[in-house]
């Protein structure tokens, strides 16, 4: 069983990807070049913020949000054991300490009233 039919989700916007690559081919700016402004800027309107940055994966978007607030050698950083290694590896990238806080079965994300035992540990 195919859980997941890209050719099908593809078939309806086939065209307009065929037109973007060609873009992109012609004007040959392959890094930062118009069509990721106007995403940073569709995506600011979106979240109602002044500014959105776009990055290459989910980890450099991790490590960005980390790096924003100094995250360095010394910082405990609470995270959830409940997903991908990337919520761990940029933590350790910067030289900070992942502690991990069990999750409720309810929500599946941290449970708060386990920040306590993990703040003091
Ligand atoms: C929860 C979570 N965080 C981060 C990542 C990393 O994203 P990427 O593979 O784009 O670096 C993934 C990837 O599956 C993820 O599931």
């Amino acid at each position: 069983m195919r859980f997941i039919d890209l050719g099908a989700q593809q078939k309806r916007i086939r065209k307009q990807i065929e037109a973007s690559i060609s873009d992109v081919l012609d004007h040959g700016s392959y890094i930062m070049g118009p069509e990721v402004g106007r995403l940073e800027e569709v995506l600011g309107r979106y979240c109602g913020v002044r500014h959105a940055i776009s990055c290459s994966s989910g980890t450099d978007a991790l490590l960005l949000a980390l790096m924003a607030y100094n995250v360095g050698p010394g910082d405990a950083i609470l995270t959830s054991p409940f997903t991908f290694i990337a919520t761990a590896e940029v933590i350790r990238i910067l030289g900070a300490t992942p502690v991990f806080v069990d999750i409720h079965p309810d929500t599946f994300n941290i449970d708060p009233s386990k920040i306590k035992l993990a703040l003091s540990a």
